[in-house]
């Protein structure tokens, strides 16, 4: 499965409502029907997000809204929810925008790309851009920058390795650990700085710093303490960045590979934006360009596999699992399921065109009170980088080699040769 995950989901029995895994010495249930997964992620007082993945992948981003239990999670959700409120929207774009201007402005006329880390490039810069604005000067964004992409490649090997090998002194652990603490000592003195201004810059730093320090008696906690801040900026930074850029970098995949379909949203760009820069009011009317990058999320969801614990013995669809049991949901399996998606292989744009997804259905963000907090500021920035790619560029595939992406997560290999337009 860690090797190929594609190979390994599309080679499941989809057709069954549970399949139970043998991961190495542990087992996992894969919830298969959309019934069964739906409740799965209504109940997440018994479905907690919790179980060796989440343990670890906590001792690396903290015990942030992302990785919390069911017991802190409603407060912490409650705190966070201002900084993704409709009016932090303009923010998001503009951030965006520059990050996608930034980006592209080191491509060449004809130059092979690698798409992953243009992706990764973008996606961090904007988030950066929407988390602190413009008060970050650039090479702490390029310190900050590097030392995600070290984290990133650790994170999942780490996740299924014995904590034994984590705990080794192999360089890899060491350039992991050094870029772990890095990062919360960059942050830490961050918000340290802002704390010190006392001024709204309008990004998501000052909403949390402005929830911090108010009077929220009646959520029932305390405000989010500086520990918890620092630990919402780095899941922010974590669960925001990767998902956007893999979305990124599959849309620009498909729009390479389906030249007639980036035409049209080239041609949808040129009519709605014209010479003018992205802008919130613009967004509704990019109908083509959010059709692509939702039937990118159907094709390869970024969060492809989904983990709980079962929390007190239960019952789902008739069968018995007891606490302890590990339990997992796929949006990609769900997303390739021809009674739910007729010709679920074949990219198409216009399923989307008429109006929003079937929330049933369709789960790249999944579902309940655990559902992406971030949706509206990853879908909107991907379709604003989109937009300004295709105002200057047009993707294509390279002749030869060009390589299979085989990871679902994260299409490692993916190259793409753009030509100015
Ligand atoms: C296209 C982009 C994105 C995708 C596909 C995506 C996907 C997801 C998914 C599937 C979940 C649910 C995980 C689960 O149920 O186990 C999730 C949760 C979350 N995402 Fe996103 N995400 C995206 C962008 C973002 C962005 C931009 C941010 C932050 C700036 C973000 C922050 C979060 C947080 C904080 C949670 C946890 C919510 C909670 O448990 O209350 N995401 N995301």
């Amino acid at each position: 499965m860690l090797r190929d995950p594609l190979a390994f989901l599309d080679g499941l029995p989809g057709d069954r409502p549970m399949l139970r895994l043998r991961l190495g010495p542990s087992t996992l249930v894969l919830v298969c029907d959309p019934g069964l997964v739906r409740q799965v992620f209504l109940d997440d007082r018994t479905f907690d997000k919790g179980g060796p993945l989440y343990e670890r992948v906590r001792e690396v981003l903290g015990n942030g809204l992302v990785t919390c239990a069911h017991r802190d999670h409603r407060r912490q959700r409650r705190l966070c929810q201002p900084s993704f409120r409709a009016d932090r929207l303009p923010n998001v774009v503009a951030a965006a925008t520059a990050a996608a201007r930034q980006t592209t402005g080191a491509w060449r006329d004809g130059q092979v790309l690698d798409v992953i880390a243009e992706s990764m490039a973008f996606a961090t810069r904007g988030l950066l851009g929407s988390l602190f604005s413009t008060s970050l000067p650039d090479a702490t964004g390029e310190r900050i920058r590097r030392m995600l992409a070290v984290l990133d490649d650790g994170i999942f090997r780490r996740a299924f390795s014995p904590a034994l090998v984590n705990r080794l002194p192999l360089p890899a652990n060491r350039r992991y650990r050094e870029a772990a603490a890095g990062l919360r000592r960059e942050v830490a003195a961050i918000i340290r700085a802002r704390r010190a201004e006392r001024r709204d810059h309008g990004d998501l730093l000052s909403t949390l710093l402005g929830v911090a320090g108010s009077d929220l008696g009646g959520l029932g906690g305390p405000a989010l303490s500086e520990t918890e801040i620092i630990d919402q900026v780095q899941v922010f930074l974590h669960a925001g960045v990767e998902a956007s850029a893999v979305a990124l970098a599959w849309s620009l995949h498909l729009l390479a590979e389906h030249p007639a379909v980036a035409e049209a949203v080239r041609a949808e760009r040129d009519a709605v934006l014209g010479d003018a820069a992205c802008a919130p009011e613009h967004l509704p009317r990019l109908v083509l360009t959010r059709a692509v990058v939702t039937e990118a999320l159907r094709l390869h969801p970024p969060a492809w596999l989904l983990t709980r614990s079962v929390e007190q013995n239960t019952d789902l669809g008739g069968v018995r699992l007891p606490a302890g049991t590990a339990v997992a949901l796929s949006p990609y399996l769900l997303h390739r399921r021809p009674e739910l998606h007729p010709r679920p292989e074949l990219f198409d744009p216009d399923r989307w065109r008429d109006g929003p997804p079937d929330r049933a259905t369709f789960l790249p963000f999944g579902a309940g009170a655990r559902k992406c907090i971030g949706e509206r500021q990853g879908v909107e920035s991907v379709v604003t980088g989109l937009a300004v790619i295709t105002g200057n560029w047009r993707p294509a595939p390279v002749v030869a080699p060009s390589p299979r992406p085989r990871a679902l997560l994260m299409p490692r290999g993916l190259r793409l040769r753009v030509s100015a337009r």
